[in-house]
C-alpha cells in the first residue's frame, strides 16, 4: 500500500522537478537492498516554504520491516515515525503537525533537534576562558534550547546517507559565530538512520573554530498508544540511580542526588502517572517530570538508558545513548490548545521527551562533565531509539 502510494507521489514529484530542474530522483534516492526480498526506501519532495522564502523538503524513508520515518530540513524535524504494535498494526507514535506551518507559528520543539545547547543555560550567561558571554533569554530569565533562534526554526542542508542495513539522511547547519550569542562557527551534523532492526538511529557531529558549548538533542514528543490517549500509562524504566535536582526555575543545584525513596526513581519499570502528581518539591518546580536523569555509566560508552513500555499496545521502546544524562519531560506543558497530526487534540501530558544530553547548565557548573568543544576536536554523540511490540 504504502509503497504502491509512495511510488506516486515520488513520480509526480520527479516529473514536477524535471520541468524546473534535472530531476535528482535517481538510484541514490530510492534503492533497493540487493539480494533481499525486502526493500528500503527513501522519497524526497517539497514540504512548502518558511516565512522568509526557505523551500523545505520532507525526507521518507522506509525500512524492510515497514516501520518509516518522515524527516525535514526545516529543524531537523521528525515530523512523523511509524512502528508496529503486538498485532502488527503500525501507528505514527510521535507528536506533530500535518503542515510545516504548524511548526513554524508555534511548537514546543516537537520532533525537533535542540542546540546550540539543548536544555538551560542558568541567566543566559556562562565565562569561558575568562570571556563572559551573554546568550538569548527565552525562558524567563534563563537561555533554552539554543535561544531564540535556535537549531529547531532553522532550514538545514540535506543529503541522503546510505548504509548496509539502513536508510537516511545527513542534515547540516553552520550556526556562524555571535548566533544567540555563542561564539566560533559551529558545523553541525545530524544523520538519521532506519535501520532494518526497528531503530531511529541518529548521530551528532560538530566542530568549531572557538571553544564553545555544544549539547544537542533530539526533542521527539513519544505517544506509543499512536495518540489514543495521554502518556500517564506508560511504563518507563531510566537507568539512573541519581537525577539533578533543580531550583524553582528548573537550572540544576549542582547535586547529583540519589533517585532512592523519591518519585525519581525509575530503576524498575512504573507507570508514568504513578507518582506523577506527588506532593514532592521537584514535581512542584517541573510540573511533573522535566528533570535530568545521571545515566549510570562510565565514559562516552552506548549504554542502555531507558525503556518504555505501552501495555495497551504492546509497543517498547528502548533508547541507548553516548550521552551522559537524559533529559525526561512527561509533556506538562501540553495542555490541550495544540490540535497536532490528524485532527487529534494534545491534551495534558500527552506525550513524552526521552532527551539525551549532558546536564543542564554545564556551562556553569565545573563539577558536571563538561560541554565545551574546542577547535581541532570533533563533538561525536550517537543515540538510538529502538522499537519492538510483545
Ligand atoms: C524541555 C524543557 C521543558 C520544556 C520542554 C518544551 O523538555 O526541559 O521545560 O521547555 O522542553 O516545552
Amino acid at each position: 500500500m504504502f509503497r504502491d502510494k509512495a511510488r506516486r507521489v515520488g513520480l509526480a514529484v520527479c516529473l514536477a522537478m524535471m520541468v524546473t530542474t534535472l530531476c535528482s530522483c535517481g538510484a541514490s534516492d530510492r534503492w533497493t537492498k540487493s539480494g533481499s526480498a525486502t526493500e528500503m526506501d527513501r522519497l524526497v519532495r517539497p514540504f512548502g516554504t518558511t516565512p522568509d522564502g526557505q523551500a523545505v523538503r520532507l525526507y521518507t524513508l522506509r525500512n524492510a520491516q515497514g516501520m518509516t520515518a518522515q524527516i525535514m530540513t526545516y529543524g531537523a524535524i521528525v515530523v512523523s515515525l511509524t512502528a508496529p504494535d503486538k498485532n502488527g498494526t503500525f501507528d505514527d507514535i510521535v507528536l506533530g503537525y500535518d503542515h510545516l506551518a504548524g511548526y513554524i507559528e508555534d511548537s514546543p520543539y516537537f520532533g525537533a533537534i535542540v542546540g546550540r545547547y539543548g536544555n538551560r543555560i542558568a541567566k543566559g550567561r556562562f565565562t569561558l576562558d575568562g570571556t563572559t558571554y551573554t546568550l538569548a533569554t527565552n525562558d524567563g530569565e534563563n537561555h533554552l534550547h539554543g535561544g531564540i533562534k535556535g537549531f529547531d526554526k532553522v532550514v538545514w542542508d540535506d543529503e541522503p546517507v546510505d548504509r548496509a542495513d539502513a536508510v537516511g539522511v545527513k542534515l547540516t547547519y553552520l550556526s556562524k559565530d555571535g548566533e544567540e550569542g555563542y561564539p566560533g562557527d559551529l558545523k553541525v551534523s545530524v544523520i538519521y538512520l532506519l535501520t532494518n532492526r526497528n531503530e531511529l538511529r541518529i548521530e551528532y557531529e560538530a566542530t568549531t573554530d572557538k571553544a564553545t558549548p555544544v549539547n544537542v538533542t533530539h526533542h521527539g514528543y513519544f505517544n506509543l498508544t499512536g495518540g489514543r490517549r495521554d502518556i500517564l500509562g506508560h511504563e518507563l524504566m531510566l537507568n539512573a540511580d541519581r537525577f539533578t535536582p533543580v531550583d524553582a526555575g528548573l537550572i540544576p543545584t549542582g547535586e547529583l542526588r540519589p533517585v532512592q525513596g523519591t518519585p525519581m526513581d525509575f530503576r524498575k519499570r512504573t507507570a508514568i502517572g504513578a507518582r506523577i502528581d506527588d506532593d514532592d518539591e521537584q514535581l512542584r518546580f517541573g510540573g511533573g517530570y522535566d528533570h535530568n536523569w545521571v545515566l549510570n555509566k562510565k565514559g562516552n560508552v552506548m549504554t542502555l538508558a531507558a525503556e518504555v513500555y505501552e501495555p495497551t499496545t504492546g509497543r517498547l521502546m528502548t533508547v541507548r545513548t553516548t550521552e551522559p544524562g537524559i533529559q525526561f519531560y512527561a509533556g506538562n506543558f501540553l495542555d490541550g490548545t495544540i490540535t497536532g497530526k490528524n485532527g487529534v487534540v494534545y491534551e495534558h501530558r500527552y506525550g513524552f521527551c526521552l532527551e539525551t544530553q549532558h546536564y543542564p547548565d554545564s556551562p556553569n557548573q565545573p563539577e558536571f562533565p563538561s560541554t565545551i568543544l574546542r577547535p581541532g576536536r570533533i563533538y561525536r554523540t550517537t543515540t538510538v531509539y529502538a522499537f519492538s511490540a510483545r
